[in-house]
């Protein structure tokens, strides 16, 4: 494992950017695409360039679009009854989208509306402090920065794609430059609760999951991301969770009902493996993601009298949340 920030900065560096040759065995048709395009530079310790794709728009450049996604954040807003208990929270997450260097799109919008029902979700248990939060696939790291804004004892584990890692593990340095952060790094390696403890940040590749498997977390959350991954993949993953999710502990899972990746894989919500003894506490359609503004049409969107109203798209399928206690292994 390395301790140091920028010791890990080159481990990942070199490992997914400058010697990984083809895709990540892990990465789904989809990604090995996608993260063909980040362009990330890193010299003697220091990120020199950093621009991500397909995991967020935080980055977004076009004015148009900047503008179309406020409106976009304000519909889903005013028509939110429970809206003022929102504010502070939205107000955290757009602060923390200009410390991310960008701005608070939709993609921003969204997570900070699916933490805040996190947040419900974690009142009802008595977990302290210090609660070990597992993000699988945080794309830019925004949601793992949201919540050590709002619940700075989190201890926050990352597990994600070594390439799009990087990012996050950026990200959450240039926010709170002083965080305590641990990386894991070879295969093998098996991190205890206590070797956490103290820490803030805590990396993981996906290819090196199995470091984790002595720990014990109390929320698990994979937003936007297991549709897009390979059932392989998918099954890793519950298989861990159902190992180390601690006692009535949840996971939080928002990802669309149906999705063809461009391999021609089509991956399915109801095709996770989840077992009938899993407690199911919540699940329905995502009511913060049923729709988003944008300069580019895609193939669906809002029609009135059969035409088409611009900018208005829906995703190309339904996105389902759901809320479980899994049932251990
Ligand atoms: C569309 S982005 C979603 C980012 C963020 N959760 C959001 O809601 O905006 C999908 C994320 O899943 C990650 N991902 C893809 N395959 C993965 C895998 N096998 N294991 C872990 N993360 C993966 C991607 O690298 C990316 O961070």
């Amino acid at each position: 494992m390395v301790n140091n920030e920028k010791g890990y900065g080159e481990y990942l560096f070199s490992k997914y950017y400058e010697k990984l040759e083809g895709p990540d065995s892990h990465a789904s048709s989809h990604w090995s695409d996608y993260s063909s395009s980040f362009r990330v530079d890193f010299k003697e310790g220091e990120t020199l360039a950093l621009e991500g794709f397909g995991f967020g728009d935080m980055q977004e450049r076009s004015l148009p679009n900047r503008w179309l996604a406020r409106l976009c954040n304000f519909s889903y807003f005013i028509r939110d009854p429970h809206r003022k208990e929102k504010k502070e929270l939205l107000r955290i997450g757009k602060e923390l989208a200009v410390e991310m260097d960008g701005y608070f799109s939709f993609d921003c919008f969204r997570q900070v509306y699916s933490f805040d029902l996190i947040m419900k979700q974690l009142k009802n248990l008595n977990i302290g402090d210090n609660p070990r939060i597992l993000i699988i696939g945080d794309g830019f790291g925004f949601l793992s920065c949201l919540i050590k804004k709002v619940i700075p004892g989190a201890r926050i584990i990352l597990v994600d794609l070594g390439k799009t890692l990087f990012f996050q593990y950026y990200y959450s340095g240039k926010v709170f430059p002083d965080a305590g952060l641990l990386g894991v790094s070879s295969n093998g390696e098996k991190l205890s609760v206590r070797d956490i403890e103290e820490k803030d940040f805590i990396f993981c590749p996906a290819d090196l999951t199995d470091a984790l498997e002595e720990l014990e977390i109390d929320v698990a959350v994979n937003i936007h991301s297991m549709q897009e991954m390979t059932y392989d993949s998918i099954s890793g993953y519950f298989t861990l969770l159902r190992k180390i999710m601690a006692e009535n502990s949840f996971f939080y899972c928002c990802n669309r009902e149906k999705k063809e990746l461009v391999g021609g894989e089509v991956i399915e919500f109801d095709n996770y493996p989840w077992d009938k003894e899993d407690k199911i506490l919540l699940d329905g359609y995502c009511p913060w993601c049923t729709y988003f503004f944008s300069t580019a049409k895609t193939k669906y969107g809002a029609k009135v009298m059969g035409i088409r109203i611009p900018f208005v798209n829906y995703f190309d399928g339904p996105i389902r949340h759901r809320v479980a206690i899994l049932k251990k292994n």
